[in-house]
């Protein structure tokens, strides 16, 4: 289902009247005209203002808001209002605040305090999403749902009595009985045999380390009871407007949600990104969160929410400098976006966010900020075509949540560095660096489409896995660490990398974690050198070619790089992977979209007719890129060929024909 009703690219953001006298909102909705503005994301946090009792609705303020709204042409991103409890929900039914593993009730006074599996807090949502659903669903003005607001970000898990009776009702529905589940638990370690569900619980504070077949399971536990609690939201919702498409915002790449089962929920992806001003390669790590938004439903998705300027959550929140908030708001839509939208829209005179940046600021139009909005009012109406259009990748990065979570198990794994996310970006910053266009990819898709796939890493892999990535025709890549368990957490027999043993022709004899600052030296076969960090194995060689061998201490002359036909395996963490990327590259045949210098980002997305080339330059200098085909930048109306000068953080995106 796509979002018909608001056409060209989206431009908004969170707008939050309910903190204004209602005469401020005239200006509020005459400024978002002038400066372009579309759609409008309302009622987020309203639930206090629109259910003041229980039962008791205040619909009023809202209904003039939407009018408003759709008077001046701007669309309405509608939320359901339940992202945060009212305090006489949460003073009649204190069961509904989460309690931390340590069995403390978390009190009142933030936002986002509500226990997923309370039955109370679920009912109470979905009877106000449908009375606002009865509400609006004729108003002109609704053009899409958001239901809550980004889960799991202050809330991801509950240990009340609740939620552990949820739990062992899901444990129930996986292992059928409770001997399924003491196998899958590995129970008969420490002397954990369970003889009835009723004596399992959350993994709460204990003595010692949970086991962490448990963990893994709490986790896919978690995520699933949020889904729950989404679902049951959409299922309203899609009664009442069948045609609305329904969206909840996600965090970038978040541990604790499986976005790929989310995605799945979803009409359409959105996301919501803080990329940090003062991290001079911000870009790099929101750019693979950007592809994994796109890789979701393989669709075009929205970036609901980003900071005009500074936010007010870190420790020093450094503002966007000249250019950065044009640049980074082009990029999203180099990666697939359809829309820009911020929060928020006029900045706060009180509260936690009194001090974030937002598209009006507390200075009004004379402000810097407001003259940054305005002009990306009309950088994206000079952008209109390219909603809708689709991006082309060669490469695939596979990633999966379950992997992540069993990595993260403490006290029980060979080393605790090893962070899913860093291994993504190791892989990743290098092809982002040559332009060479990335999907994310589940270990279970079909990956038929892209002539190179890496895995960074897939510590859980699952019989299943392993053959579609043996079945891949192309050129595939396999990280450290991969192949050793199975859906359980148990050790796949023989041990790593098990499932994948054939299609590498290795067996790990033993993992050779290295202390902190270690470093450990790598020769490759025409002698070049290079260090890699915190990871190395000791390998058997069964059928393969050795591509690079340790070269010092404990492993010396031990094979660390290896390659059976079109499969690598690469046995540590190298601190530069492009000795091994570019001539894999090579010979998968996998191009840049665009020859571009250091610092300047390239992507492509196409239409039938034309093919939308993003050149991106986040440098604090000019660069200079030559272009292989003539095109029309679409931002500035110009005709540009061969040789072109981009000035510090500037853009272009060049439209040729296909
Ligand atoms: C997001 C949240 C918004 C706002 C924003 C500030 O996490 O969804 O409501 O708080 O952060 O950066």
């Amino acid at each position: 289902m796509q979002l018909t009703r608001v056409p060209g690219l989206l431009f908004g953001g969170d707008y939050n009247p309910e903190q204004w006298p209602e005469d401020v909102w005239a200006e509020d909705v005459r400024l978002m005209s002038e400066a372009g503005v579309t759609m409008a994301t309302v009622a987020v946090f309203s639930w206090s203002r629109l259910e003041p009792r229980e039962g008791e609705y205040d619909f009023g303020w809202l209904d003039r808001v939407l009018d408003l709204l759709h008077a001046h042409g701007i669309a309405a991103d509608l939320a359901t209002a339940t992202a945060t409890p009212p305090p006489w929900l949460v003073r009649t039914h204190p069961e509904v605040q989460p309690v931390d593993a340590a069995g403390t009730r978390l009190e009142f006074g933030s936002r986002q305090g509500y226990c997923p599996s309370s039955p109370v807090f679920r009912a109470a949502t979905t009877r106000l999403a449908r009375a606002m659903a009865e509400r609006y669903a004729d108003h002109p003005a609704l053009a899409m749902w958001h239901i809550s607001n980004e889960y799991a970000d202050h809330t991801l898990e509950c240990f009340c009595d609740e939620s552990a009776r949820h739990f062992r009702a899901w444990l129930a529905d996986r292992y059928g009985d409770v001997a399924g589940l003491n196998d899958a638990w590995g129970t008969s370690c420490w002397g954990q045999h369970y003889t009835g569900f009723d004596q399992v619980a959350p993994p709460r504070k204990a003595p010692g380390p949970v086991n962490p077949a448990q963990l893994l399971d709490w986790r896919r536990f978690c995520s699933d009871a949020l889904l729950e609690c989404f679902e049951a939201e959409k299922a309203v919702l899609r009664e009442v407007t069948p045609d609305v498409p329904v969206t909840t915002n996600f965090m970038s790449i978040l541990p604790g949600l499986d976005y790929w089962t989310w995605a799945a929920a979803e009409d359409i992806v959105s996301d919501d990104a803080y990329p940090d001003p003062a991290d001079p390669a911000s870009h790099v790590a929101v750019a693979l969160s950007y592809d994994l938004m796109r890789s979701l439903k393989q669709r075009p998705w929205l970036l609901l929410e980003q900071a005009p300027s500074a936010v007010s959550w870190r420790e020093v929140n450094v503002p966007k400098p000249a250019g950065m908030m044009r640049l980074h708001s082009l990029q999203t839509l180099a990666h697939g976006a359809d829309g820009v939208m911020f929060f928020q829209w006029r900045q706060a005179r009180y509260g936690p966010e009194k001090f974030h940046s937002a598209l009006l600021p507390h200075g009004g139009t004379a402000t810097r900020g407001w003259q940054d909005t305005v002009g990306l009012g009309r950088d994206l109406a000079n952008l209109a075509e390219i909603a809708g259009t689709r991006t082309t990748a060669d490469v695939a990065l596979v990633f999966d949540w379950n992997s992540w979570w069993g990595l993260a198990a403490p006290e029980s794994m060979p080393s605790n560095r090893l962070d899913l996310r860093a291994m993504l970006q190791a892989w990743y910053a290098p092809l982002h660096e040559r332009g060479i266009a990335v999907d994310l990819a589940p270990p279970g898709r079909d990956l038929s489409s892209y002539k190179a796939v890496i895995v960074p890493n897939l510590y859980l892999c699952t019989d299943e896995q392993a053959k579609n990535l043996g079945n891949f025709a192309g050129r595939l890549i396999v990280g450290p660490f991969s192949g050793v368990v199975d859906e359980a957490d148990r050790v796949h027999p023989g041990g790593a990398p098990g499932p994948l043993r054939d299609l590498l022709g290795v067996s790990v004899d033993e993992f050779w974690p290295l202390a902190p600052g270690t470093a450990q030296r790598v020769r490759f076969a025409d002698g070049a050198t290079g260090n890699v960090h915190d990871w190395a194995e000791w390998l058997r060689v069964d059928d393969a070619e050795v591509l690079a061998r340790y070269d010092d201490g404990d492993l010396a002359g031990r094979p660390a790089v290896t390659r059976r036909g079109r499969a690598t395996y690469v046995s540590c963490l190298p601190d530069d992977v492009r000795p091994i990327l570019d001539p894999f590259l090579a010979a998968a045949g996998v191009e840049p979209v665009a020859d571009v210098p250091a610092g300047v980002e390239a992507c492509r997305r196409e239409s039938a007719d034309h093919a939308y080339l993003f050149l991106l330059n986040h440098g604090t200098a000019a660069a200079d890129v030559t272009l292989r085909r003539p095109g029309t930048d679409l931002l500035t109306g110009r005709a540009l060929e061969g040789r072109t000068t981009l000035g510090p953080r500037d853009a272009v995106v060049l439209r040729t024909a296909r």
